[in-house]
């Protein structure tokens, strides 16, 4: 049931970049911005939820010929084939109300237009780039925004570049984005304005070279050819092309732009909070109400990796913890606007002590409670007593407008704060009200009801209170409590519920992880998922030199058979063979490929040898030629396989 329409809010997250799979940082914003949405529609908002993924640039086309695919395959693969972005957004229960791709036809028309457009009005005009390009993050910079020679974002090397090129006209804008970012509440958290005035504006901005011409995976600007729409511009008016500007797809402009937010990590609020609003202003637009920098989620103090010894692929860490579990974790853990240090005890922890302790705790205790002493049913006869119900009562009744005013702050860890802080009370409530001693006496039996239902309600409550952060565990507590309101109003509402609740029993909420075989398990799934990634299978390059013919020739190869075959003592590696060469005499060969062979299953095999190879001495015996073999690599593991002929072929025949 939702309440009357309060008006539209519209939301967005940042378009992820298809280059590479996505982490767990990228899942944080799009599960902090579905929490949002979520949360708002409970309020009663007529709510736009946006995502998409960002899929043009040079980055893209790179990675694409390493691939050996085109483009767009490229990034189909990525966004909607197996495990892709599309999966991992499902999975993670992330209720978007639209998704883009920057490849979508209608997106790449209208952009065309806008570009168009601020051409037309003078604020884009043809010029000569020089100046410095971090590839990775498809960013220009000029020598003096440089921090040590390299990309002040990543601190990746730059490169020189230089070329003919369209400019926006950043510059002209200058005063209004500062007087915008000063004294206006557009960009949050308030740290985050003076990075932006101090970095960039007040060194001066300079204006914005907005084409390339030297890849041509992106926009192409359609009154000069050669030229393709600079990445940002390209992805920035995602946001209004998604909801219908310049196209017929969609026709919800009028209807939801301004954006109330946009949500965005750190490192790219520079392109919200300065290019953005000067791009809007340029076009005549409106401004989107407010732009959020969140923090990032660090490994060891650093940016995020694969390689830092946590997992930190989200699908394994769902598909082990639960995707209610991993939501909360991140919400609950890190403060939105500041950086956090992610690791996997970390997550386990708080799962073991706020959900399997805390909240399945007061979930299964008053359920089974109430089972045990009223069959399920709570007597409508009830005693309350106020010097031990006031205080948690007025916790409860408080409890939405304080969870809100946290809400409206975007700052979730402190309303889920408020929701674990009065679950907390009412374990405590539990203790100092003793309900197994009032079970004994049936005069007490009003009262014990009485405190049940006081828990119940206040289950209620925190339970429809989690919805945004866990649609799927508070679905499940309500069902069991037997409660079915998540209107705004309901929740600030105490004694909802009728007196004679009716509770069902359900499995354990969240079951406390044991921590050291959990983090065996990650690191074996993580490492199946890596050979998982790896191709089936790899052959070695060709080799580029050629070799003349008369050279190829003089190597000797001949059928040998092998009378005994042991291993070597102290080495693992080699194995003794002795050969019938067809010489008559017996040749000796040591062989590194212990690991590929028991010594028995070679006897009397018919192998090739090259014979003529100077005789080497390895572990203090001789060998005196080699076998081949073939060698290649099976999902990252070398594979070695001895090459055997017909046993028809007699000992000594040469192979030509
Ligand atoms: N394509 C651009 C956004 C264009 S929006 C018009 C982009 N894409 S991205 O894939 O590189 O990043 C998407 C979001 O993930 C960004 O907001 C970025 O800050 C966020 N994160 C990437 N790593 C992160 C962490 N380790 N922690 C938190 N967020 C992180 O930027």
């Amino acid at each position: 049931m939702s309440e009357a329409n309060k008006g539209k809010f519209y939301i967005t997250t940042p378009i992820y970049y298809p280059s590479d799979r996505l982490h767990i940082g990228h899942t944080y914003c799009t599960v902090a911005t579905d929490t949002m949405a979520r949360y708002k529609r409970m309020q009663g908002y007529d709510v736009m939820f946006l995502t998409g993924t960002d899929e043009h640039g040079q980055k893209i086309e790179d990675k694409a010929r390493e691939a050996g695919k085109t483009p767009q395959q490229f990034v189909d693969d990525i966004v909607t084939g197996p495990r892709g972005v599309l999966d991992l957004w499902k999975l993670m229960n992330i209720s978007n109300d639209r998704f883009i791709r920057t490849t979508d036809d209608y997106h790449v028309a209208a952009i065309q237009k806008i570009f168009k457009k601020m051409y037309e009005n003078g604020d884009i005009y043809k010029g000569k780039y020089t100046g410095k390009y971090c590839k990775p993050c498809e960013s220009f910079w000029t020598e003096s925004q440089l921090v040590d020679g390299k990309c002040p974002d990543c601190g990746r090397e730059v490169q020189d570049a230089e070329e003919e090129a369209y400019f926006f006209r950043l510059s002209k804008y200058a005063d209004k984005i500062q007087d915008l970012l000063e004294n206006t509440d557009f960009l949050e958290p308030r740290s985050r304005v003076h990075e932006m005035v101090n970095n960039f504006i007040k060194p001066g901005l300079e204006d914005l070279c907005v084409s390339r011409t030297s890849f041509t995976w992106g926009v192409p600007v359609d009154f000069d050819p050669g030229h393709v729409v600079y990445v940002w511009i390209d992805a920035l008016f995602n946001y209004t092309t998604a909801l219908g500007l310049y196209n017929d797809k969609y026709n919800d402009y009028d209807k939801f732009w301004p954006a109330d937010v946009h949500f965005v990590g750190k490192e790219i609020v520079r392109f919200h909070s300065i290019i953005w609003p000067s791009m809007l202003m340029s076009m005549g637009m409106p401004l989107p109400k407010k732009v959020f920098g969140h923090g990032w989620l660090l490994l060891d103090g650093g940016k995020m990796s694969k390689s830092k010894g946590n997992v930190v692929d989200p699908y394994i860490l769902a598909e082990m913890f639960g995707v209610d579990a991993l939501r909360f974790f991140l919400l609950r853990t890190f403060p939105f606007g500041s950086d956090g240090n992610f690791s996997n005890e970390l997550l386990i922890q708080t799962i073991n002590t706020d959900l399997a302790n805390d909240l399945g705790n007061i979930v299964s205790r008053t359920v089974a409670m109430a089972q045990k002493y009223f069959g399920g049913t709570l007597p409508a006869e009830q005693v309350a007593d106020d010097a031990l119900d006031a205080n948690l009562i007025e916790m409860v009744s408080g409890l939405r407008d304080r969870y809100e005013a946290q809400m409206e702050k975007y700052a979730f860890q402190n309303a889920l704060s408020e929701v674990f802080n009065v679950i907390s009370r009412a374990n405590k409530y539990i203790d100092e009200n003793a309900p197994w001693v009032l079970a004994r006496d049936e005069a007490n039996k009003p009262r014990l009801a009485r405190v049940l239902y006081n828990l119940l309600e206040t289950i209620r409550i925190c339970g429809a209170l989690l919805l945004p952060f866990m649609p799927a565990t508070s679905a499940e507590i309500m069902k069991r409590i037997g409660a079915d309101r998540y209107d705004w109003d309901s929740l600030n509402q105490y004694g909802l519920l009728p007196a004679a609740a009716t509770v069902t029993d359900g499995p354990n909420l969240f079951p406390r992880v044991d921590m050291d075989k959990a983090l065996a398990e990650l690191e074996e799934a993580e490492a199946a998922a890596r050979k998982a990634a790896l191709p089936a299978l790899e052959i070695e390059p060709y080799a580029e030199e050629q070799v003349d013919f008369d050279t190829f020739c003089k190597s000797d190869l001949r059928a040998v058979k092998v009378k005994d075959c042991q291993p070597v003592k102290k080495s693992n590696k080699l194995l003794k063979f002795t050969l019938d060469d067809g010489t008559g005499t017996d040749r000796q060969i040591l062989s590194g490929i212990a690991m590929y062979y028991k010594p028995e299953d070679l006897i009397g095999k018919t192998l090739v040898a090259i014979t003529n190879l100077p005789p080497r001495k390895m572990m203090g015996q001789e060998s005196c030629g080699m076998l081949l073999s073939a060698v290649h690599t099976e999902q990252g593991e070398e594979k070695l396989n001895l090459i055997m002929v017909s046993d028809a072929i007699p000992a000594g025949a040469k192979l030509c």
